[in-house]
């Protein structure tokens, strides 16, 4: 962000806006990765999320010199530098982590693919196998909602915007959960296209806004998707 020289000034820089007059810079939360939800010590449910859209956020989000928190789940990307990395593994771990940040962002981005189920109770030790050869059955409750819970709590002027990941229905599963999730913004993609979606270098999204804005970009790598959204948040919404 630009020097401004103090803190009461005329222009608002691309990364500032005026809160009681008092200059501040914008604060940004991001979720990214995947979660693990562990069955036993070694083994877990998760999904094939690199992280490289939360992430992508993150890094466009800085160049505008916000300020970055990102909540990531394991991924194996170099963390962004100046922005607050904080690792979790659990969907349980990134809800707390989250939680405290959340209520001092202006902006929530929630790009986690955040596992929907864990194991009801995990075994302590290594599950073995049984030596008559027999399957065993998994009991799995689901994992917080981070995105809705966090949502029902968003105080005036906060900005929340949600992904949605589908491999049909794109625009009315998109658009059902921003009205069910009570977000300002979804970006829909279809993950179910190669070369675009959860592990991809690219991506290609739908982006729809609470006040019915809509916007189709890419299928584009995923650095330029992440300037796309955040360019239109921050024409749209950021004001608010
Ligand atoms: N999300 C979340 N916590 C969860 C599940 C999802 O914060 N336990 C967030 C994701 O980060 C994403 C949005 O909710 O921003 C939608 O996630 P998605 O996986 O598309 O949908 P779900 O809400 O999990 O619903 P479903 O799996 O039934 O499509």
């Amino acid at each position: 962000m630009p020097a401004t020289g103090g803190w009461l000034t005329v222009a608002v820089a691309p990364g500032a806006f005026f809160n009681g007059g008092v200059k501040k810079s914008l604060r940004c939360l991001i979720t990214a990765g995947p979660t693990r939800e562990h069955l036993d010590p070694v083994r877990f449910l998760s999904n094939g999320s690199s992280g490289r859209m939360g992430y992508a956020l993150a890094w466009a989000a800085m160049a505008r010199g916000w300020r970055v928190d990102l909540v990531s789940g394991p991924v194996a990307l170099p963390p962004p530098p100046d922005a607050a990395l904080h690792r979790v593994i659990s969907a349980a771990e990134m809800f707390a982590a989250c939680e405290p940040l959340f209520a001092e962002c202006d902006l929530f981005i929630a790009v986690a693919a955040v596992a929907d189920f864990r194991p009801k109770i995990p075994a302590g030790e290594k599950m073995k196998k049984s030596p008559s050869g027999e399957g065993t059955t998994l009991e799995l409750v689901q994992t917080v909602d981070i995105l809705k819970t966090l949502a029902a709590r968003k105080r005036p002027g906060q900005v929340v915007a949600g992904f949605a990941a589908e491999t049909q229905n794109i625009e009315a599963s998109a658009r059902r959960k921003l009205a069910e999730k009570k977000l300002d913004w979804i970006v829909a993609n279809d993950v179910s296209q190669a070369g675009t979606g959860m592990e991809a270098e690219d991506n290609a999204v739908l982006l729809l806004s609470r006040t019915g804005g809509q916007w189709a970009f890419g299928p584009a790598p995923k650095r330029a998707v992440a300037e796309f959204i955040l360019e239109k948040l921050a024409m749209e919404g950021l004001s608010v």
